[in-house]
């Protein structure tokens, strides 16, 4: 039985999502004792200091899922060689009202798929620092996967052996972190 909550959160507000398809291929794959949950962001409305009074319902549920979370599992795009507006967007909310951050303490993960040369690496390092900012502890290393035509199958597998077998090291690194992390909390709770 999963033990760690971990929430997912996608970068990306398309439909036909390449890191939407990166995110579902993570799910499927899988880590021990890891329950993986997605957290909509695409319907909090645009940032706006005046609306921390009364906060809109959907950043009251999207910050209370962030805090029942063991850990964060970022998967972004590129966008403009930095994270995408949605993204930023639900950083902010987070962040915010002074006094009730949402992500100070967290653990979490990142990576990111795009087409380009050099996929998403420097989305992930304004991410990383973004969310460094705002104490989150993040996992080191590197996972910037080549967006490649059918490396993800309609089901979610990863069909190229060499990236399912990296992303599933990735997953497990992370799971192992989480129990590491998490479970203290828990004891001391
Ligand atoms: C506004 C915009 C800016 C983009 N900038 C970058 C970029 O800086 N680097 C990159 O690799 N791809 C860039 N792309 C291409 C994205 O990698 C591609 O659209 C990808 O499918 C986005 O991820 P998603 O499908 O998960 O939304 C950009 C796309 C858009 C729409």
């Amino acid at each position: 039985m999963a033990q760690f909550k971990v929430a997912v959160i996608v970068g990306s507000n398309r439909r036909e999502s390449l890191n939407k398809m990166l995110a579902r291929a993570l799910i499927k794959l899988g880590a021990p004792g890891v329950e993986f949950r997605t957290v909509q962001i695409d319907d909090l409305p645009i940032y706006n200091q005046d609306n921390e009074g009364n906060l809109p319902a959907s950043v009251v549920r999207f910050k209370s899922e962030i805090a029942a979370a063991d850990a964060l599992l970022f998967v972004t795009p590129e966008h403009s060689r930095s994270i995408p507006t949605v993204l930023k967007n639900a950083v902010d909310w987070g962040a915010r009202p002074w006094g009730k951050n949402s992500w100070t303490g967290k653990l979490a993960a990142v990576t990111g798929t795009s087409p380009g040369a050099i996929s998403t690496a420097l989305a992930q390092q304004h991410l990383r620092q973004i969310l460094g900012a705002q104490g989150v502890v993040l996992m080191g290393g590197e996972t910037y996967i080549a967006f490649k035509q059918g490396l993800i199958a309609a089901d979610g597998t990863v069909t190229d052996d060499s990236t399912r077998g990296f992303l599933k090291s990735f997953l497990d690194q992370f799971a192992s972190l989480v129990a590491r992390f998490a479970a203290p909390s828990r004891a001391a709770a």
